[in-house]
């Protein structure tokens, strides 16, 4: 089979499309066909590895030699003892790290992990949605959001920010989102009730008026979000900032018990459930995905390269079969 490959840590001039060998499913897993996966920043992440981690466990090697989180495609054979799911089932979800990835024509994950039957109302190419609202759920759920909450979500043109418009308005709650000028009219067709370019007067005019600040980006600086918020209310990251300050106002928080910064993470085990659960929502039509550019498995360096820059807007597809695209729903 045909997988982006790579066998050391670094910049994506190190990932090779090449032949290996096609994996077979432990008993308890699925062999999935992928027909497309994604690069994210979590992939981008996992390729360059920090200096200092590597340094420090001597781990210049990959761990694993295909990355890839998010797929769409069928299952093309199930282990002795799965049972879950069939030959030919459309399914989607999140490849977990402990297996090679999804950017490649087949993989294998346990069948109790992060996937699900695919929505019927999307293609496999529209269907690489979840890690994006896989990591903005957490803050969602921590806020317990409800209808009379106004949340300002800052940074929600990406990944995890269009999933954050989109689930927090599922809630009822709502949302402002602030974002460059050219992405107002994507914040807005998600659901968010004011949209704010942060280039503008009207980013700094913005008052105390939110019960929660959620950082999409983890761009926003102390002064912002202190001054965002009411009373007692909540503030929320996905990234440590580019100082690691947010693990500094974490700790802070931790120790005098005030709770107003959290930077919530996924519960372990918790996969499969939330991607039925996205299922649900996108075919009720409660969640739309945000696609930007895609990319043949071939040029898939360039998909690194793109997405490193960090101006993608939602989701950056990786096509790895012809099925991908034209296969249609259901
Ligand atoms: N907690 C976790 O486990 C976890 C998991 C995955 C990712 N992350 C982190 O979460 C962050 C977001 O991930 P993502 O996948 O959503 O990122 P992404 O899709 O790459 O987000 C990029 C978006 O952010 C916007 N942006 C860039 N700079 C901005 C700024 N200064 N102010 C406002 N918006 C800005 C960009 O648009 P413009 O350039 O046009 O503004 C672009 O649309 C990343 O830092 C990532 O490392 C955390």
């Amino acid at each position: 089979m045909k997988a982006a490959t790579i066998a050391r840590y670094g910049s994506p001039g190190v990932i090779e499309v090449r032949d290996v060998p096609e994996p077979v499913p432990a008993p308890d897993e699925v062999l999935v066909r992928v027909h497309a996966a994604t690069v994210n920043r979590t992939d981008c992440g996992e390729l360059l590895h920090p200096t200092l981690v590597r340094l420090l466990t001597g781990a210049g090697r990959s761990r694993r030699s295909i990355l890839g989180l998010d797929f769409a495609g069928t299952v093309q054979a199930v282990g002795a003892a799965a049972g879950l799911f069939k030959h030919g089932d459309r399914v989607f979800g999140m490849c977990p790290f402990r297996n090679d990835g999804a950017q490649a024509e087949y993989f294998c994950m346990p069948e109790t992990g992060p996937i699900a039957h695919m929505p019927s109302n999307l293609r496999f190419d529209q269907a690489v949605v979840c890690e994006g609202a896989f990591y903005a759920n957490p803050a969602i759920e921590h806020f317990a959001l409800k209808p009379g909450h106004r949340i300002l979500i800052y940074g929600a043109s990406g990944a995890i920010g269009t999933a954050a418009i989109q689930l927090a308005k599922y809630r009822g709650a709502e949302v402002a989102a602030v974002v460059a000028g050219r992405h107002l009219g994507l914040a807005r067709s998600l659901g968010a009730d004011l949209t704010v370019d942060y280039t503008t007067d009207a980013f700094d005019q913005l008052g105390p008026s939110f019960d929660f600040v959620l950082d999409a980006v983890g761009k926003l600086g102390i002064r912002r979000w202190r001054r965002w918020l009411k009373p007692g209310g909540v503030f929320a990251t996905t990234d440590r900032g580019p100082w690691s300050q947010n693990l500094l106002f974490l700790l802070w928080s931790r120790v005098t018990g005030n709770g107003r910064v959290v930077i919530p993470l996924p519960k372990r085990g918790s996969g499969q459930a939330f991607v039925t659960g996205l299922r649900d929502k996108i075919e009720a039509g409660r969640f739309i995905p945000v696609i930007d550019r895609r990319y043949p498995l071939a040029e898939i360096a360039d998909a690194y390269r793109y997405v490193q820059t960090g101006e993608k807007a939602g989701v950056v597809v990786i096509d790895i079969g012809p099925e991908g695209r034209s296969a249609e729903p259901g």
